[in-house]
């Protein structure tokens, strides 16, 4: 009846879950990978490993799931809101844990293969590794007690470059490379602060032995020995832009997510590049444009509406053609310092995946978000259906610039995207809700006195939209 010819711009279509600062049950990971293949995007980066918790068994390191998948309790509450108000941290005093079994492990990858989405794990080296410490402490430089971490952040415990790191990431990988089919393995490589590093005479004697002059170019030194490490096992390594620091090989693979410069280095030096700037992708960011509104769900950070994940151009007009064909696609990450539930990454995920999935397939030319907003809306159904709790998009129309004066009145003019919802609304401050006002029409309320409006959707399936809200002054 039909025939559809249709082809990606891109061949790396991604989404991130980090798994490590909390744990997702096997059903979710499921659900996920089953959504990421509904929206035609192929590639699930498995984020495993963190100093928050080591989230996959190794059969040769038992004590990576006795004691670095657990924590003792983990932090309340947003870190960057206490520090501002210059409270103290405050613990939940509840243990936390958890971890995939190798054969849970093959039940993924093989649910994943059916839907033609590659598995990309990340094992996270040599920075935010204090789990491992917690369990192996004798790959520190300094070995001490360390403890799976109970907060969030950057950690300046990292394991050392040492002949037992080696060892041991390359016994690790030798059973992650057996699990997992597809060609690329993450080794993380962010966020790896060097302060021990500078004071460890056993780092001194690898920069002397291998005349490295500056530590920052030892993790370059530390990956080209992993690296090739993988090809042995025939395998690419990728890992997020901090890598470039240290110096990489040509074959290396770079994940951009401070902007899109290192990305744009890599692309230069003829490096293959995943595009997952936090500006556009980082969608553990809200989507309230007011950040740490109180009425929605904690969050880390920001705002980053669907309108900039879809507006996003993954060719930089400071690479040439020649080397745009060095950025082999996009990634969506989905953090969870704050996502405790699959309800919540679900929130945060859904709609603007779906942006995302356009960015990946759509020549950057070829996007219309207006066009992109008519299909959108046709999605929140198939959601419902797949029971996805994607946030309901607030009523449009209730901000200073849309709303219109006319003669002792103004004039508000609302609108949903979700198909068959209602608008429910309220003049007087309450919350609305089903009780409250139906849209029906604009809404003329007099000028020349203080009123605030607050509106909230009300999908077909009952749930509401998070309240807009303004005054009228
Ligand atoms: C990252 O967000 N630290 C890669």
């Amino acid at each position: 009846f039909v025939s559809v010819k249709d082809q990606p711009a891109f061949k790396w279509r991604g989404g991130m879950l980090d798994v490590s600062r909390h744990f997702f049950p096997v059903s979710f990971v499921k659900k996920y990978i089953d959504l990421l293949a509904s929206y035609k995007l192929n590639t699930f980066h498995w984020h495993l490993t963190d100093d928050q918790g080591w989230r996959i068994e190794i059969k040769k390191y038992p004590k990576l799931t006795q004691i670095s998948s657990n924590r003792k309790e983990t932090l309340i509450g947003a870190q960057q809101i206490l520090r501002n108000e210059k409270k103290e941290f405050i613990y939940d005093g509840t243990p936390y844990g958890g971890f995939y079994t190798q054969e849970e492990v093959k039940d993924v990858v093989a649910y994943a293969q059916k839907r033609y989405v590659t598995i990309v794990p990340e094992i996270e080296m040599p920075g935010h590794s204090v789990a491992v410490l917690a369990a192996y402490p004798e790959l520190a430089c300094k070995p001490g007690d360390y403890e799976v971490l109970t907060k969030w952040g950057i950690s300046k415990d990292i394991v050392c470059p040492s002949e037992e790191t080696f060892q041991f990431f390359e016994n690790v990988l030798s059973e992650v490379v057996q699990l997992f089919p597809g060609k690329y393995v993450h080794i993380g490589g962010d966020e790896a602060p060097k302060d021990v590093w500078k004071e460890s005479p056993e780092v001194a004697k690898i920069m002397k032995k291998n005349k490295i002059k500056d530590v920052e170019k030892v993790q370059g030194w530390f990956n080209a020995r992993i690296e090739k490490f993988l090809e042995s096992k025939g395998k690419k390594l990728i890992g997020w832009d901090e890598i470039l620091e240290g110096g990489i090989s040509p074959s290396s693979t770079i994940m951009s997510w401070r902007g899109e410069k290192g990305g744009i280095e890599a692309a230069k030096h003829g490096n293959t590049v995943v595009m997952s700037p936090t500006t556009h992708f980082y969608l553990d960011y809200g989507q309230n444009p007011i950040p740490h509104n109180p009425k929605e769900p904690l969050m880390i950070c920001c705002y980053l509406p669907i309108e900039k994940v879809y507006s996003y151009n993954p060719l930089s007009k400071e690479l040439t053609q020649e080397q745009h064909k060095y950025i082999l696609g996009v990634q969506a990450n989905l953090w969870t310092e704050y996502i405790p539930t699959a309800e919540k990454a679900e929130y945060m995920l859904f709609p603007r995946l779906l942006a995302l999935s356009e960015v990946a397939w759509t020549p950057y030319e070829k996007k219309d978000f207006e066009s992109f907003e008519n299909r959108l809306s046709e999605q929140f159904l198939r959601l419902d259906l797949k029971d996805v709790n994607y946030r309901i998009p607030q009523p449009t129309g209730l901000d200073s610039e849309s709303i219109v004066k006319q003669g002792d009145k103004v004039i508000i003019t609302l609108n949903s995207i979700v198909p068959n919802s209602e608008i429910r609304y309220t003049l007087d401050g309450h919350t609305p809700d089903e009780t409250t006002h139906l849209y029906t029409k604009p809404i003329a309320v007099p000028s020349g006195r203080k009123i605030k409006v607050s509106a909230v959707t009300i999908a077909p399936n009952g749930r509401h939209s998070v309240p807009v809200e303004l005054v009228i002054d």
